[in-house]
């Protein structure tokens, strides 16, 4: 993420849940958590004529997966370009690969991560950075690129944030959405990416569903209406970083990120998106009708409410799609919780030296449980019965 200041090297995990119980039996059951894969460094399947000794197109210890979703066969992966030596941002991994440290496949080809390169030209069908990634019910992925390149370095705008739509069925791009200049700042990162279906038709093959974007710099949140193809951006205080939580610790490591709105999780029977700044201790929620109805008039105001205080600073979060819990994981316990604000219920599902920053926190009812961690030097795939 970004950040001036960090004095250490900080530890990355990405973090999935999926059930197919229901969440109550998850808590009881999550000491049967298990890690059924990990990785040391993440490696990647490379042509024999790139150039992997050279530390500015392939640096393991820079490849950091902060986004995560899991397809029919295939689980991919999304390491933004935080520093130099990333040489693919979107790949992925064969859900039955067998053993540890699975090689990771550029997807859907290394054609679409020339950004390095001299001759990328932006119009290109192509990706510089991708954080997060989300998969429709049409079997599509929603990869939105920050379009910025070593965003922990020199943060160099390589081209316009913008996303594409991968058909996983044929891996060709199906959709291209281009953001008007009006919704990017100087400093835009967008880092995150809701697909909200709650009133999409079956006919319009998720051609009209409604899209939130996280930009984390220039905190704000952008909403994409696919349908009619207008996007605008909406702000709020409750979106930029607190300083009184500037510092985080986890475990031993101390260090100062000033990130602004990041997490993200959508709940859909109550039409309600949270969100987070990294820099905060709160939990705010706002409505999925008041981000919908378009740009605010002058002088009004985002209907943002406070949803409570976390124990510390967080990333990753998501909601059940049923029955209201969200589920986050606060960093300096190095831990996954959930809290359904209906009932006011609290529980800790995991708590693990390897659970440091949860990047990204999903649930998918259709699977099996299972749960996914990353972190810098290690990563870990876990799974719950
Ligand atoms: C990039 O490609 C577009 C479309 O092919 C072209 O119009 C433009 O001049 C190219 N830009 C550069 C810098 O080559």
């Amino acid at each position: 993420m970004h950040g001036q200041n960090i004095t250490s090297r900080i530890w990355i995990i990405v973090l999935l849940i999926f059930i197919n119980e229901s969440l109550q039996t998850i808590a009881l059951h999550s000491s049967y958590m298990e890690t059924v894969k990990q990785w040391n460094l993440l490696s990647y399947n490379f042509p024999w004529d790139y150039p992997v000794a050279n530390k500015d197109f392939y640096n393991a210890e820079n490849v950091v997966a902060t986004g995560i979703e899991v397809g029919y066969d295939l689980i991919f992966l999304a390491t933004p370009r935080l520093f130099a030596g990333v040489p693919a941002t979107l790949s992925s991994i064969s859900r039955n690969s067998h053993g540890d440290s699975p090689i990771l496949e550029a997807y859907p080809s290394w054609s679409h991560h020339r950004s390095g390169t001299n001759d990328y030209n932006c119009t290109d069908i192509g990706l510089v950075s991708v954080y997060r990634v989300r998969i429709d019910s049409c079997n599509r992925l929603w990869a939105l690129d920050a379009g910025v390149s070593r965003s922990l370095e020199d943060f160099e705008i390589s081209c316009p944030p913008k996303i594409l739509i991968y058909d996983l069925y044929t891996n060709q791009v199906v959709r291209r959405i281009d953001f008007p200049t009006e919704v990017i700042r100087g400093e835009s990162l967008f880092t995150n990416i809701i697909v909200d279906e709650t009133t999409s038709k079956k006919e319009n093959h998720c051609d009209d569903v409604f899209v939130y974007i996280t930009d984390t710099v220039a905190p704000g949140i952008v909403v994409y209406d696919s349908e009619k193809d207008l996007t605008w951006r909406l702000s709020h205080p409750a979106m930029y970083p607190d300083p009184d939580f500037a510092e985080s610790t986890i475990l031993e490591h101390r260090f100062t990120l000033m990130d602004g709105v990041v997490g993200m999780a959508f709940d859909p029977e109550s039409a309600i998106l949270y969100f987070q700044p990294l820099a905060t201790d709160r939990l705010f929620s706002v409505s999925t009708a008041s981000l919908r109805i378009g740009p605010l008039g002058f002088g009004k105001e985002l209907p943002v409410k406070l949803v409570g205080r976390k124990s510390s600073q967080g990333i990753g979060l998501a909601a059940a799609p049923l029955g209201g819990t969200i589920f986050y994981s606060p960093l300096s316990e190095t831990a996954i919780a959930s809290w359904n604000p209906r009932t006011n219920e609290h529980r800790y599902l995991k708590h693990s030296n390897k659970l440091t920053v949860a990047y990204s926190l999903k649930i998918r009812k259709e699977f099996s449980s299972l749960q996914i961690c990353v972190r810098l030097n290690e990563m870990a795939l876990l799974s719950t019965y």
